[in-house]
């Protein structure tokens, strides 16, 4: 299995390879994350930088190891990309502050903002980990929940390998997110490229501890990795199957856009730029905060329920036609039995599932 996901690996960086003995395979990403922050952070002065926002497994781990959070903002007018003087600013003042940092978190494609890491981006941020002696843990479990017209995921292992680059990194896969989305069975993989051969044998120590991880999770990993192939009997259902997940997906995600930008006070531009991101310019500041959320909560409460509004034509199967019913009247339908929310062509596939914001 583990040659699978290496192959698989191999195949995605266009040939670069990949060594099935620097592939773990983990019970999910969530698990291999905490095992590898556990393994750097060694005592409450050691910090961890992760951006802001980011998907709070990692401030949450932090936090229960007692160490600390080194927190780099992304670019929210860059369509949340990320930017050397911000890290260069945010690792100085941890340093002054007497933390020790011991690694830099990047998620991408982004959760919750959706962003797809330019090539530009990603060196500028290789080579700030080149000059700080951090381990790059880069967070790619989203990495074909790419839905925006010209833009293509790259692995942070094919960015170090071009550069020649020895930085220590690892790379984080999952079967919860992508196509097939099998959350519950806890598969994932790991992959921990140029660590210096005794750093690997504590991996393997540390990972044998577990003894294992689960064994339908490492199947699920296995099927997702190596899908059917063309002139096999069950490429074309696997397919159909696919394209159809994907676009559901796609389907959602500019659904979930148009149905935020029809809130006050909140903007989301479009799919994997700040599609998915919301922009809460007006609620950061001040007193102001507080007064905006409860005029947001007062206005969703009165906003007839997305699925029904009309910029949903020709993505949930209905007519179009907006509905203005409030969701409380929906409610009351749904529970009764009556028509259901959610179907049609966006809600296919996973139709009641968050793929943003959290499995
Ligand atoms: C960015 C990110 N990383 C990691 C995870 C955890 O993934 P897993 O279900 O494989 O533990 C999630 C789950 O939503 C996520 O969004």
């Amino acid at each position: 299995m583990r040659a699978n996901v290496a192959a698989y690996i191999a195949a995605r960086d266009g040939g670069d390879p990949a060594d099935k003995d620097a592939v773990f395979l983990t019970n999910g990403a969530s698990d291999s994350v905490k095992n590898i922050l556990e393994m750097l952070v060694r005592g409450p002065t050691d910090g961890v930088m992760v951006p802001t926002p980011q998907y709070p497994l990692y401030s949450a781990a932090l936090t229960i190891m007692g160490a600390r959070r080194v927190s780099y903002g992304l670019l929210e007018a860059e369509g949340w990309g990320v930017g050397v003087d911000d890290w260069e600013a945010a690792h100085a003042a941890a340093v002054a502050e007497g933390t020790t940092v011991r690694a830099l978190v990047v998620i991408n494609p982004g959760n919750p903002t959706g962003k797809v890491l330019s090539l530009a981006g990603m060196e500028d941020l290789v080579r700030f980990r080149e000059r700080h002696t951090l381990v790059l843990m880069a967070d790619e479990v989203y990495q074909v929940n790419v839905y925006a017209e010209g833009k293509a995921f790259t692995s942070f292992k094919r960015v170090v390998q071009s550069l020649g680059s020895p930085v220590e990194l690892v790379s984080f896969h999952s079967t919860s997110k992508g196509m097939i989305g099998e959350c519950g069975l806890r598969g994932g993989s790991m992959e921990v490229v140029n660590f210096h051969p005794h750093a690997m044998d504590v991996f393997y120590k540390a990972a044998s501890v577990s003894l294992c991880s689960s064994i339908p999770g490492q199947a699920a990993m296995d099927v997702m990795v190596k899908p059917p192939v063309e002139g096999e009997p069950s490429f074309a259902l696997y397919k159909q199957e696919m394209d159809a997940t994907y676009d559901a997906l796609r389907c959602k995600t500019a659904k979930l856009a148009s149905v935020l930008n029809t809130l006050p006070g909140i903007h989301a531009t479009g799919r994997n730029e700040t599609g998915r991101a919301v922009r809460k310019r007006a609620a950061r500041r001040d007193r102001r905060v507080c007064r905006t959320w409860v005029g947001l909560w007062e206005s969703a409460r009165n906003l007839p329920h997305p699925h029904y509004l009309p910029a949903n034509r020709g993505c949930d199967g209905t007519d179009g036609q907006p509905d203005a019913r409030l969701p409380s009247e929906l409610y009351e339908e749904i529970r009764g039995g009556g028509r259901r929310v959610g179907r049609g062509t966006c809600g296919e596939g996973r139709s009641s599932r968050s793929q943003t914001f959290g499995g």
